[in-house]
């Protein structure tokens, strides 16, 4: 049966970290709403331009477009045994859409629901130190996880960059828009027996090993 890991936290609490390092452990591949929004910035389009906009303010995308382009994501064949979601369900609505299409179009559900929570401080400290590789994705942190050559990707050498969406003031935003509209999300899947609170202030491979775990547990029931 495919599996569903919908990895929930706010901005900087490690979900893209972990979906990439869990994406081998697990075999199903990472799906981040925000590296798709990220990635219509080479489009010239009306959409696209008021996605980057929303995006630089720290605000959600609407619904109705974020479901949609999860719902063609899901829908490809490297999906098929399921997808690690990083980012996406944000809001009650997304989380009940994600409900309905599993159940319509994949006969499934959410597998399980691993949630990473810090501090709007660690946030600030974790995301101004954030470096990512604009060609393979992998990130990296200054202090706490840093390249082994300063500025270069260790896997293909590229300049790593910061995202627009970085500063701190943006994130101070994300992180009020994660306490109004995401963190009900708790309860949500609380409600349902499908969350598991890990602690998000370990080193990074501590928390992938007990998420790898926890996903290994859980799917194998
Ligand atoms: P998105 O890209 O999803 O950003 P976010 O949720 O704000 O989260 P981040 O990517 O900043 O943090 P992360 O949890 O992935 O942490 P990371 O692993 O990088 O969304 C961006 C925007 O897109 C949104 O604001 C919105 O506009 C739009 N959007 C996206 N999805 C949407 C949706 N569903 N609906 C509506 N709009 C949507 O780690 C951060 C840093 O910390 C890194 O440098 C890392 O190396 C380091 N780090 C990680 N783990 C640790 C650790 N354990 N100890 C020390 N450092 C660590
Ligand atoms: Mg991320």
């Amino acid at each position: 049966m495919a599996a569903y890991i919908v990895l929930l936290g706010p901005p900087g609490s490690g979900k893209g970290t972990q979906a990439k390092l869990l994406t081998d452990e697990v075999g199903i591949p990472q799906v981040s709403t925000g590296d798709m929004f990220r990635a219509m910035k080479t489009q010239d389009t009306p959409l696209a331009r008021k996605v980057q906009q929303i995006m630089a303010e720290g605000k959600l995308v609407p619904d109705d477009v974020t479901i949609e382009i999860v719902k063609e994501r899901l829908a490809q064949s490297d999906c098929s045994k399921g997808a690690l979601l990083d980012g996406f369900p944000r809001t009650v609505p997304q989380a009940e859409a994600l409900d309905k299409l599993l159940e319509e179009s994949f006969h499934s559900q959410v597998t399980i629901v691993p949630l990473l929570s810090i501090t709007v401080e660690e946030a600030v400290r974790r995301i101004s130190g954030r470096r990512g590789c604009p060609q393979c994705g992998a990130l990296y942190h200054v202090e706490f996880n840093p390249p082994r050559e300063m500025g270069k990707c260790d896997h293909d050498g590229a300049k790593l960059v910061q995202r627009d969406d970085d500063r701190p003031e943006v994130v101070r935003e994300r992180y009020q828009v994660y306490l109004d509209n995401t963190a009900p999300l708790i309860n949500y899947y609380r409600d349902r027996g499908l969350l598991v609170e890990l602690d998000a202030v370990q080193p990074i491979e501590v928390i992938t090993a007990e998420l790898a775990d926890t996903i290994r547990q859980r799917t194998k029931e």
